[in-house]
């Protein structure tokens, strides 16, 4: 008797243990399921972050075309825009100065490599000099304008370097400087370099005005990609934005007004060299051509 009522009650705690190991189950279940949602909703919550970057990405990276790319080579590729106003009004008072339409032009067959790689022992030999803080240096062969820091020297001016610049480097720089279709050569035609070490700020809007210019071409003397990193040209359009990213030799020309926002994106490394030559209608603005007999 005593041996039957001792194994009932073991047989009772067996019992007890087993509802006691289903109900530890039944918890354990709620929890594992509770872990299951919370995984769903973060797989979830990232497919959908993910979603949203490739969204925010393609949207964005949509907004920026290349207009032409450093690895072609183009005979010549235009596009016509349309003139601001304030564009049209200022070239209307210049007879014989009238676009036929606002453009922008692209061409890498005008200068050859080797012209440019003249020009741009011409640009270092200057450059060189001021180059004294980084950042961005400007040199104007015309006025002799060097940039030294944020400052500007004139280097026709200084005695040691006062005969920097050979009869053979002028002929260099006035072949390709010659105005086209009855232009006029006028100010901020210089050379100059970015370094990764100039603030972008400063370059992001060089020409807004066009005061005195109202033609402007870019020849770039070095490489996009090779020579430098970053420092693309960027056309602002409603759309989408442009770039013409550099290349030596390659020469870029448009209309100077609002039609033809720009910017310059900031360069990461290297030294991106390029060339502004500016034309205007307005004969006032004239500037003479540089020969070493007139310094
Ligand atoms: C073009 O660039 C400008 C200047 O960075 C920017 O404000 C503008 O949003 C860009 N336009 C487009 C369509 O992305």
């Amino acid at each position: 008797m005593q041996e039957t009522r001792k194994r009932n009650i073991q047989n009772d705690k067996k019992n007890q243990n087993l509802v006691n190991d289903s109900k530890i189950n039944g918890i354990q279940n709620k929890s594992k399921l509770n872990e299951n949602l919370k995984l769903k909703i973060l797989s979830r919550t990232v497919v959908i972050f993910a979603l949203l970057i490739v969204v925010y990405y393609t949207q964005h990276g949509d907004k920026i075309k290349p207009f032409a790319k450093q690895s072609e080579l183009l005979p010549g590729k235009g596009q016509i825009v349309e003139c601001s106003t304030e564009y049209m009004k200022e070239v209307d008072k210049f007879e014989g100065c009238f676009p036929k339409a606002c453009k922008r032009f692209v061409t890498d067959k005008v200068v050859s490599v080797r012209e440019a790689e003249d020009l741009l022992a011409v640009a270092k030999k200057g450059l060189k000099i001021g180059r004294s803080s980084g950042g961005a240096s400007i040199l104007d062969l015309h006025s002799g304008a060097l940039s030294m820091g944020q400052h500007f020297i004139n280097i026709y001016k200084i005695e040691e370097v006062k005969n920097l610049f050979t009869e053979q480097d002028f002929n260099t720089y006035r072949a390709q400087t010659t105005a086209p279709f009855g232009l006029i050569l006028t100010h901020l035609t210089s050379f100059f370099d970015i370094h990764s070490s100039c603030h972008a700020r400063s370059w992001r809007k060089i020409i807004e005005t066009y005061k005195s210019f109202h033609y402007t071409t870019l020849l770039y003397l070095s490489d996009y990609d090779i020579d430098f990193k970053g420092g693309r040209f960027v056309f602002i359009d409603e759309k989408f934005n442009r770039t013409i990213e550099p290349r030596k030799a390659r020469l870029s020309m448009f209309t100077s007004g609002k039609e033809n926002l720009h910017y310059v994106e900031k360069v990461t490394s290297g030294v991106r060299y390029a060339m502004t030559i500016s034309f205007t209608c307005d004969k006032q603005y004239a500037v003479e051509d540089p020969n070493a007999n007139k310094y």
